[in-house]
């Protein structure tokens, strides 16, 4: 199909410095005074760079630099760029979690572009919810954009031992408690697991998130897979910002890119990288902003027919460095071939299927054939039953397998503090065989659904030798992490879920290969439970924390305001 292509009065800024009366004149006024010439920006269309950096978020260190590559490619098509600060979502350091705010970044990008003389936008993230928060407000505000990812680190190192973000650092952690490493080994690790600008470069909820919002069409093929260090990056950004001038002329939005199609597209992606489960939750808050239906059954039905085939921690050995050297996500989706619809429209204005012509494998042990999978399917498992009855899900390639078929009793935990207090207790009763739960860490009750999922092993037990045991929250779990973890369940307890009525002893069964999820407990008892509950206090009364508690949705709805779902669009602004 052939690219519109918009005059200067047809472009959304020209609505701001175009027109000549009043507003216009002083608009053009204040271009002037930053010191561009009209010549500069006239006629040109606007071009935002969301940038997510900021002191506090190592993996968008290199973003002052990128921002100034992007700059570069946007002057060189003949665009004006401004660069516009956003909420930077550190994942390390913003408590309770980053996903507690990742609505807010969202809300802040749909404005920010809604209120302001912006024909085009970069997003520039990577590093976990910054992905689906710059994503959920450009696709709100639906004007063009596309999503320079931050580029994972380059692998950790230490001693000799090559290190993965996160996975490490809970393996070693569990050594150090097993009395299995010395503090003085634990130290070197800390210093050599981050090593580089650049997201968590294990298969973790950013290396997913960039993947799938490749395959979903909002990054300039290949890119996502590029090691942020690496010169490549760079010109990566430069190219970003001569394709977004492009994309602006032809007005190619959200909104012509996001179809059901494309979202398998990204589902099949995350479920061939055995991704994070943490894209379940954005991408259907994604699919649910631009009104594409998404659930977790859809997941399912995937799951059953996509092999895994990245061979990358935590469900693999390699790295997201070696990905790339092994052809990238690019290579990758060759090889799902059939499993993807490549007449999906991306930002290149290419097909998907154009836009990877031509890739290959250059390892075969780090991206595998279909023919010779990581695992045949399933990459995650949605299940159901009477603890879940709206869902939970859990990550099969991650976890040991004599778990898959499980019946235990319950080990019960009311909130996280309580878990911290008691998991090395060497009082508690609890064996290989327990089920660890956790309650009040979901969306409404934690607030914010961090990623507390994997429960940490009580210190007896590893003592034991045991590394692996059952445990169930409502919280989330980092893509980094491992274990027979089952997360999101919903509805959560703080609401009234079953979770909340589990007491100690209960018998849990879990089979994953029927996806069942089963509270062993007599409907008369459940109901006389749920009689005698009383919903936990909210933690946070005031603010966006108030705002949040009111209108989250659950887990397997994407943890969305429902008030920034899909609906009829918010009106351009007035200019008076
Ligand atoms: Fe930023 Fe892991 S801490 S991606």
């Amino acid at each position: 199909m052939a690219a519109k292509h918009r005059t200067a009065a047809e472009l959304r800024s020209h609505r701001w410095l175009g027109a000549q009366d009043l507003r216009g004149f002083g608009h053009r006024s204040r271009m002037q005074q930053m010191g561009y010439a009209p010549s500069e920006f006239a006629g040109r269309p606007v071009i935002a760079l969301i940038n997510t950096w900021s002191d506090l978020n190592p993996c968008h260190s290199h973003f002052r630099q990128r921002a100034e590559e992007i700059k570069r490619g946007v002057w060189q098509s003949g665009g004006f760029p401004v660069e516009l600060p956003a909420l930077s979502l550190s994942e390390t350091f913003m408590k309770p979690t980053t996903m507690f705010y990742r609505n807010l970044l969202a809300m802040e990008v749909e404005e920010m572009l809604r209120s302001q003389p912006i024909d085009g936008a970069v997003l520039m993230g990577g590093c976990d919810k910054t992905t689906p928060g710059l994503l959920m407000g450009a696709i709100s505000a639906d004007i063009p954009a596309l999503f320079m990812p931050a580029g994972p680190m380059l692998r950790g190192n230490a001693a000799g031992e090559t290190l993965g973000s996160g996975s490490d650092v809970w393996k070693y952690w569990a050594e150090l408690r097993a009395g299995t490493i010395t503090p003085a080994a634990f130290a070197a690790i800390e210093g050599g697991i981050a090593r580089s600008p650049g997201h968590c470069m294990t298969m973790g909820t950013a290396s997913t998130m960039t993947s799938a919002v490749e395959a979903l069409g909002f990054t300039l093929p290949g890119f996502a897979s590029i090691p942020a260090v690496d010169s490549r990056h760079a010109q990566a950004a430069a190219a970003s910002g001569r394709r977004i001038v492009a994309m602006a002329w032809e007005d190619l939005k959200p909104s012509d890119l996001l179809t059901a199609a494309s979202f398998d597209n990204a589902v099949t992606t995350a479920l061939a990288l055995s991704g994070s489960t943490n894209a379940i939750v954005h991408l259907i808050a994604l699919a649910r902003r631009a009104g594409v239906p998404l659930d977790l059954d859809r997941f399912d039905t995937l799951a059953r027919r996509t092999p895994v085939l990245a061979d990358i921690r935590p469900a693999g050995r390699f790295l997201m460095e070696d990905f790339y050297y092994a052809g990238g996500l690019s290579a990758l989706l060759v090889e799902l071939g059939d499993l993807l619809d490549l007449s999906a429209r991306t930002v290149s204005g290419l097909s998907l299927g154009e836009a990877i012509a031509g890739a290959r494998i250059f390892n075969t042990e780090v991206i595998r054939r279909r023919g010779n999978p990581l695992t045949p399917s399933d990459g995650l498992a949605v299940l159901r039953g009477s603890l879940a009855p709206d869902g939970a899900v859990i990550k099969p390639p991650a976890m040991e397998a004599r778990l898959l078929r499980h019946r235990g009793p319950a080990v019960v935990f009311e909130d996280y503090a309580d878990l911290a207090a008691r998991i090395d207790d060497p009082a508690l009763v609890v064996s290989a065989e327990s089920v660890l739960v956790l309650r009040n860490a979901g969306p409404v009750g934690a607030p914010g659904m961090p990623e507390w999922g994997q429960l940490p092993i009580p210190q007896k037990l590893l003592r034991q030798g045991v590394r692996d045991m059952l445990r169930i929250s409502d919280a989330r779990m980092s893509g980094t992490s491992y274990g027979a973890c089952v997360l999101h369940v919903a509805p959560e307890s703080a609401v009234g879920g079953p979770l909340a009525l589990v007491r100690e002893g209960d018998m849990i069964e879990l089979d994953v290969p029927a996806r069942r999820l089963s509270l062993l407990v007599e409907p008369a008892e459940m109901a006389s439970r749920r009689a005698a509950w009383v919903a936990p206090r909210p933690r946070i009364t005031r603010g966006f924390g108030q705002l949040h508690r009111l209108h989250v949705t659950q887990a397997d709805r994407g943890c969305d305001f429902d008030f920034l779902e899909h609906g009829a669009p918010t009106p351009e602004p007035e200019i008076h």
